[in-house]
């Protein structure tokens, strides 16, 4: 139930702002109810690029924003590496609003916000979508793979308006605990460059013409 109301609603949202006034309404996630604020998103929703990581920790729970803490610094570093920075990227999560404990989302709850963030990748249009990690991987991707499978393989996403490209990547979260992964997704980012370089889109139509 929660699940077609979130489709509905999110169905109904106009614009980023409608979808984030429609999502701070929203009561079918229970993840709200333990979450101290909604994180929807921080950086420019006009760029050509996106990036979805899984869910906000405590400090993006504190602030409202996604990836501030010290995962967030390490995208940071990442967007920097190949000329972007928050200006120049656009940045949400799967989820959001913080699981208790920052525990893993249960399918049911990640079911309920998928309608949600679909929406906002669909309004926010950009020509390359970077998931960060295999939940966002998975849930946006509808994918089974793990993430070491999966990474650094460009895969068409639908966002229902046009097709864009999509990368799946190693969260930073994780390449705080395993550095070794860094190489390759300094191969990922060579190939988000390199697409931006090009244009992106299999499809005009898009920011990139
Ligand atoms: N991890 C995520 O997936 N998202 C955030 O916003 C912060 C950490």
């Amino acid at each position: 139930m929660a699940e077609m109301a979130a489709r509905d609603m999110a169905h109904a949202a106009a614009s980023l702002e409608d979808l984030r006034a429609i999502m701070e309404v929203f009561d079918g996630c229970p993840l709200k109810r333990t979450a101290t604020r909604m994180v929807f998103a921080d950086g420019n929703p006009d760029a050509r690029i996106m990036f979805v990581g899984e869910a906000p920790g405590r400090d993006e729970d504190e602030q409202g924003l996604p990836f501030v803490g010290r995962s967030g610094r390490l995208l940071d570093l990442m967007l920097g590496a190949i000329g972007l920075d928050r200006t120049s990227a656009y940045i949400a999560n799967v989820i959001p609003w913080r699981p208790p404990g920052n525990r893993t989302p249960t399918p049911q709850e990640t079911a309920i916000c998928l309608p949600f963030i679909r929406r906002q990748i669909q309004l926010a249009d950009p020509d390359i979508l970077v998931c960060l990690g295999g939940p966002s991987a998975q849930a946006l991707l509808a994918v089974s793979e793990g993430i070491t499978k999966m990474r650094g393989r460009l895969v068409d996403y639908d966002t229902g308006t046009r097709v864009i490209r999509a990368l799946p990547t190693f969260h930073p979260a994780y390449l705080l605990r395993t550095p070794l992964g860094k190489r390759l997704v300094w191969r990922d980012l060579l190939a988000v460059e390199a697409l931006l370089a090009q244009g992106a889109s299999p499809q005009s139509g898009g920011k990139s013409g």
